[in-house]
């Protein structure tokens, strides 16, 4: 078994060496995370282990598209830039064959502990012959891991009656009071998404406790990839509902990410709170996972995609697929989850412009204000305008727009004017995206640009919204417009230098 594993992990590995410099890097983002090669999707297992941070994700190595899922892992000392290793799981066991699909890391004395779900799927033409298991797997170096014999350990038959065995997948740990919990979702009787969730004295027989909560039909359908952890002194419940309906403004990509504040009751099991609330109102935002810093932060990160959408890395054939949102540190104001990109981000900061009390009329660009990896944070008031909007990636008439309606308060991301087209499965276009604030005459905004990635922090962090653009002219012009009087009154912008983000493949 052993050797086997070790071919599959070594041939992916050395996959990654040989084809890597085949790779078109022209839209890869310089301080976000993307594979060397090859598709990514879920982040996984992100922690803290042996004083640094650890991110797994779903790979793919051969082709920029879904498969076979591996676990690609990299490590950092500051969440930004990263160092590749070896590829940590690979599908070669019977129980994960078809996919090593999403799960966790814990720290466990001196080892690094993973949780994943186990994909089997023998017959591609028959949904119902999947079987998804959790299984586990060890390291004691950061680098290599193990998987454990007794692999699956929360098997199939560990379910409650009813449930099905084809969606029960990304296991999360959660310790409290000394007691190690899993939360794994599931399908149940009602086709609908639910947590379940599982204990451990060992981290190694798992024994079911119950239902922790469930969508009942009103959250989605099948839920994926759930979190939890403290914040502030509450509870957060991370999960990501399938087929989540649009309401007004939120919901309106095919999945997505939600949030629930409240109290867990490992007890009973039971989460008890307030309702669930959209993570981040962007176009391209999925399955995110948090983890705590030593020094207590609660960190997030989350995919920069959608299923069910076009890739255009991939139409292009550039080799490569798929980018994470920058991390960002979490608190709670007034109930809502509040999210800032880590302040570690500062470090990578270059060549400050700074401007003040720029009052504007009409369309104009600020001298040295451009750029396509940079960090962005204005402040904006509106005296008789209604609309204030930055165009960003300006090249000829090509550009990306977030424009901002003092009127009621909407904020807007638009990629209409970007010449690659992206579309979904979704019913309407995915080529802009709205959400509601509060904001009427006095606009926060922090906007994060990486080649092909745009992320926007409005009212210090409490409205997000993660989107990708590929601009065929690649253009790093910015524009400002206002449809009367508007006053810039403050606006900072950095280049983020290319120390950043993820070092190449052969590090290790
Ligand atoms: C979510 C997800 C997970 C699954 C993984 C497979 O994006 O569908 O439920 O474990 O991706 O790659």
């Amino acid at each position: 078994m052993a050797e086997k594993r070790s071919k599959r992990l070594k041939m992916a590995d050395d996959f990654v060496a040989q084809y890597v410099t085949d790779v078109k890097t022209i839209y890869r983002p310089s301080y976000h995370v993307t594979p060397p090669i090859g598709w990514m999707n879920d982040p996984n297992g992100f922690s803290f282990y042996k004083d640094e941070y650890h991110l797994f994700y779903q790979f793919h190595p051969y082709y920029p598209k879904w498969g076979p899922m591996h676990w690609a892992h990299i490590r950092s000392k500051d969440l930004v830039s990263w160092e590749w290793l070896p590829i940590a799981l690979a599908p070669d066991e019977d129980y994960d064959k078809d996919g090593c699909f999403s799960g966790a890391a814990i720290v466990d004395g001196d080892r690094h502990v993973l949780i994943y779900t186990g994909h089997v799927h023998p017959d591609p033409a028959d949904r119902e012959a999947v079987v998804q298991q959790q299984c586990m797997a060890y390291s004691e170096d950061g680098i290599h891991y193990e998987k454990l014999p007794n692999n699956p350990v929360i098997t199939g038959d560990m379910l409650p009656e009813g449930s099905s065995r084809e969606d029960f997948r990304d296991p999360s740990f959660i310790e409290r009071a000394g007691c190690r919990y899993v939360l794994v979702a599931n399908r149940g009787k009602d086709g609908c998404g639910r947590i379940l969730v599982y204990r451990s004295d060992d981290l190694n027989a798992w024994e079911y406790c119950g239902v922790l909560c469930e969508s009942g039909g009103s959250v989605g359908e099948m839920w994926e990839c759930p979190d939890a952890f403290e914040l502030d002194g509450e509870d957060v419940l991370l999960v990501s509902p399938m087929f989540l309906k649009q309401d007004g403004t939120e919901f309106s990509n095919m999945h997505s990410s939600v949030y629930r504040v409240g109290k867990m009751d490992f007890e009973k099991p039971a989460f008890t709170g307030g309702s669930y609330r959209e993570i981040d109102h962007g176009l391209d935002f999925y399955a995110p996972q948090v983890l705590c810093a030593p020094d207590g932060r609660r960190i997030m990160i989350g995919w920069m995609q959608m299923w069910d959408r076009t890739y255009p890395t991939e139409e292009m054939k550039h080799g490569w697929a798929c980018t994470m949102t920058i991390p960002r540190e979490l608190s709670l104001r007034d109930g809502r989850l509040i999210q800032r990109p880590i302040r570690e981000l500062e470090l990578y900061r270059k060549n400050h412009v700074f401007y003040s009390d720029v009052a504007l009329n009409g369309d104009i660009s600020l001298p040295g204000v451009e750029g396509t990896s940079i960090d962005l944070v204005l402040q904006v008031t509106l005296r008789d305008a209604q609309m204030f909007s930055v165009r960003l990636f300006c090249a000829d008439d090509e550009y990306a727009e977030v424009s901002w309606s003092g009127q009621d308060g909407r904020i807007t991301f638009s990629r209409e004017n970007i010449h690659t087209s992206v579309t979904g499965k979704e019913a309407h276009s995915v080529e802009s995206r709205s959400f509601q604030t509060d904001l009427q005459s006095t606009l926060d905004l922090r906007i994060l640009l990486d080649r092909s990635t745009v992320e926007i922090f409005a009212c210090s962090g409490r409205y997000a919204s993660s989107n990708t653009v590929f601009p065929v002219k690649r253009g790093s012009g910015i524009r400002f417009s206002a449809d009367g009087l508007a006053v810039i009154d403050t606006l900072d912008k950095w280049e983020i230098t290319d120390e950043a983000a993820v070092r190449p493949v052969g590090g290790v």
